[in-house]
């Protein structure tokens, strides 16, 4: 469905990607994976058609984006690092306006735009002004304008980027829900992200290919033992400690000074957990301060990329 081959772009002199090569089959759910600066939003603009590759080619389809560029552009819906948005615009009257851009046809453009809305789950929002909506209604009035023609194809560049727990969960909810119905690659700093959402991760470095796994095969490589998730928060108490505790998956949890509490987690339980237990943190008012999870994946990540500045 996607493939790029031996695909490289320069900026000057100086390889922001080189040399990469990867295939996506129809259906799959892919992570891509990399420090600051690694090349995924250059990789990503070159898979849509907005740029192109110094050298090397990318096919949609078997057929190359460049010879070919408004059939295959309209089989992918973008969602860039930072949402094409208007902020003087209505969200719904952006939506019909972004519909009328891609060429949808006039006669299908109520029913694209009512369905997209729901399928994000904009309805309360659809005649608000953009500005004045949250950042989390913002990144869904952007996934809207990625998913509004149909697309076969998703590019995600960093979907969560800058959302605060709870919206992170209803986005990745969401990315969950269109699985199946598209082809998507997202990309992210985020493990737990990857581990929620993806079939395969491709982790790239410096531009170059440095890793591309299946998740069941990561996961096997993970070692049985139990994992742990790290939180800091403001304030802890009793009340917020059992709460964790009656979370399916969290087995005993221990405090430290600081603030910090340590919960051990079943090795069968999946990374959901995690968000449950922010919830938990946020509900109860205990005020999060952090949250970190050593984890396998994100040992075979530092051990990849070599990058010791966890960006999440
Ligand atoms: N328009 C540009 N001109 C020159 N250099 C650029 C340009 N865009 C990106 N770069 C450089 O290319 C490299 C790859 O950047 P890119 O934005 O693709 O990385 P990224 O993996 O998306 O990073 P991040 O995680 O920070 O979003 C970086 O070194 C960046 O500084
Ligand atoms: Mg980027």
């Amino acid at each position: 469905m996607i493939e790029l081959h031996k695909v490289t772009k320069k900026y000057g002199s100086r390889s922001a990607v080189e040399d990469l090569s990867f295939s996506v089959q129809k259906g799959e759910v892919v992570g891509f994976l990399g420090p600051n600066g690694a090349g995924k939003t250059t990789t990503m603009k070159m898979i849509t058609g907005y740029m192109v590759p110094t050298a090397g080619e990318v096919k949609i389809d078997g057929k190359d984006i460049f010879e070919e560029p408004l059939k295959t552009k309209k089989k992918i819906g973008y969602l860039p690092e930072v949402p094409p948005i208007y902020s003087d615009m209505y969200v719904e009257k952006y939506l019909y306006y972004v519909a009328g851009l891609k060429d949808c046809p006039k006669e299908k453009m109520n029913s694209l735009v009512n369905s997209v809305i729901e399928k994000v789950g904009l309805q309360e929002v659809r005649h608000r002004l953009i500005q004045n909506i949250s950042k989390g209604f913002k990144q869904r009035t952007g996934l809207a304008q990625a998913l509004i023609s149909e697309p076969e194809i998703l590019i995600l560049d960093e979907p969560t980027v800058g959302l605060d727990p709870n919206q992170i969960l209803e986005i990745r909810n969401l990315i969950s829900q269109l699985r199946g119905q598209h082809t998507i690659i997202l990309s992210t700093h985020i493990l737990s992200e990857v581990q929620a959402t993806c079939d395969r991760i491709i982790i790239i470095k410096e531009g170059k290919m440095v890793a591309q796994e299946s998740l069941a095969s990561l996961r096997e490589k993970q070692s049985q033992s139990r994992r742990c998730i790290s939180v800091r928060v403001k304030q802890t108490s009793e009340v917020l400690e059992q709460t964790l505790k009656q979370l399916n998956g969290i087995e005993d949890i221990k405090s430290s000074q600081n603030n910090i509490l340590s919960l051990l987690v079943n090795a069968d339980t999946d990374t959901n957990i995690n968000e449950q237990v922010a919830k938990v943190i946020i509900e109860k008012g205990a005020g999060l301060l952090e949250l970190s999870e050593s984890f396998s994946l994100e040992d075979v990540f530092l051990k990849l990329t070599g990058d010791n500045t966890k960006d999440n």
